[in-house]
């Protein structure tokens, strides 16, 4: 389980649905960008300069288990790093953190290929779906190490005290998986050949970072990637910014879909965002997009059309907005299908959003039915993970009366200062104590 604080609430005075909020709102740095850089970092022999880098909480502690290892982090302003894994003195993944982070297993591949050994335990994170690990496992011994579970540590030892590059085909396009791999082979010995990859814009920006850095990788953005392994990697100087977070940004532009009365989402980049834009699109919204910019403006769209959702992997729509989405829905004319074909756990904040007044009807783990539109009442909610808090975020803004979202500690670990973010929209939303 996550360790999150229950200490605090965002209390939210609902905008009953009134078009009100206005103004720009910058997009960070990509979470699931930045925490597979900051592993990369092991790859390194010497210091990695990193910029936009979110302040939020999966980044801090992944820069603890880094300084756990030996790591020296230096932290030059609020959102810039330069992180020198030179002195590395261990190759055991903190445990108590690692449990609620599960972006801490792609610690694994650079740890396994610079030191021939790791050990780490399960993998823990938000708590949508079982989330096993038997991809990492088997890939890490079809690249000649073997693996052991050891009072509740995985203990990987390659043979040989180094890995060999491999032949693999991932069953199933694993994001994480495919940059945990991609990372141990460029230390391998030999080439490895990857299949099946997930083709995320975090995985490419990875490979294009750790390429310009010296790393033999080809195929970044197709779903075959081949890494040639050779030595530890150069930065010289070189840094790597941090690429707009595409599911932030995202979020923002369901929720001024919803409540804009003339919102800009800045610095975010547009073409990571097809999926979304195209759905809301066929919903009936309309916005301006630029290069780095994506603009709403209350169109007097009295109703929106409803519309299927069924997440797939990138470009496909993404799973991390299915919930911010079905908020979405609840306000749209007639029936919507969902189907969440990723997770088997990441439906469980429609049930709070039936208590608000939506319509809903879950048929199973994977696949729900939304009937709009729907007048939703502010209520108490418990946001069950990252994601599902911030849909309850927009439910609170968009609902009649007052809610409470607790639970704030896992909407921290990837959304920056989010309360103080959209108050300059407009919102009338603050962080309280309970
Ligand atoms: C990444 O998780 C993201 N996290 C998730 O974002 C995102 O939802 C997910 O990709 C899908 O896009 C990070 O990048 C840190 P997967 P990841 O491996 O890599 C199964 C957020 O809110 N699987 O692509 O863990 C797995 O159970 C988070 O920012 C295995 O079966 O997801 C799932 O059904 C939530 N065996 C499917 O693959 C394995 O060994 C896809 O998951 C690994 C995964």
């Amino acid at each position: 389980m996550v360790t999150i604080t229950n200490e605090e609430k965002l209390e939210i005075q609902g905008l009953a649905g009134e078009r009100s909020l206005t103004g720009a709102i910058q997009v960070g740095g990509a979470k699931n960008a930045i925490l597979k850089v900051l592993a990369g970092t092991i790859l390194f022999a010497d210091e990695v300069n990193l910029f936009n880098v979110p302040d939020i909480e999966d980044v801090r502690q992944t820069i603890k288990l880094l300084i756990d290892l030996g790591a020296k982090v230096n932290q030059t302003d609020k959102h810039s790093y330069i992180v020198d894994t030179r002195n590395l003195t261990q190759t055991i993944i903190e445990p108590i953190i690692s449990k609620n982070l599960r972006a801490s297993v792609v610690l694994t591949g650079p740890l396994l290929a610079r030191f021939g050994r790791v050990s780490f335990p399960h993998p823990g994170g938000c708590v949508i779906g079982k989330r096993p690990i038997d991809l990492f496992l088997s890939s890490f011994e079809a690249m000649g190490a073997k693996v052991e579970l050891k009072n509740d540590l995985y203990e990987i030892v390659a043979t040989g005290g180094k890995l060999r590059g491999a032949n693999i085909f991932l069953k199933i396009q694993s994001v994480t998986v495919t940059e945990t791999l991609m990372m141990a082979a460029v230390l391998a010995e030999g080439k490895t050949v990857l299949k099946n990859c997930a083709l995320e814009p975090e995985i490419v920006s990875l490979g294009e970072f750790l390429k310009k850095c010296g790393a033999q990788i080809s195929g970044l953005g197709t779903s075959t990637i081949e890494i040639e392994g050779g030595d530890l990697l150069l930065c010289q100087g070189q840094i790597y910014h941090t690429i707009p977070d595409r599911i932030e940004a995202g979020s923002f532009l369901i929720l001024a879909s919803l409540l804009a009365k003339d919102v800009t989402i800045a610095d975010c980049e547009p073409k990571h965002l097809d999926a979304v834009i195209d759905f809301l699109k066929s919903s009936g919204v309309n916005f301006e997009i630029g290069d780095n910019y994506i603009r709403v403006r209350d169109n007097n769209t009295t109703s929106f059309i409803a519309n299927d959702l069924k997440t797939h992997e990138y470009p496909g729509f993404p799973t991390d907005l299915q919930a911010p989405m079905s908020v979405f829905l609840s306000q749209a004319n007639g029936q919507s299908f969902i189907f969440e074909t990723i997770f088997e756990g990441r439906l469980n904040c429609l049930e709070s959003l039936e208590r608000m007044g939506v319509k809903v009807k879950i048929l199973d783990s994977h696949r729900a039915i939304i009937d709009g539109p729907n007048e939703l009442t502010g209520k108490e909610l418990f946001s069950p993970d990252l994601r599902g808090g911030l849909a309850y975020v927009i439910a609170g803004l968009l609902a009649k009366g007052k809610t409470n979202v607790h639970n704030v500690g896992y909407i921290d670990r990837g959304y920056e200062n989010l309360e103080e973010r959209l108050s300059v929209l407009g919102a009338d939303i603050k962080r309280t104590k309970i």
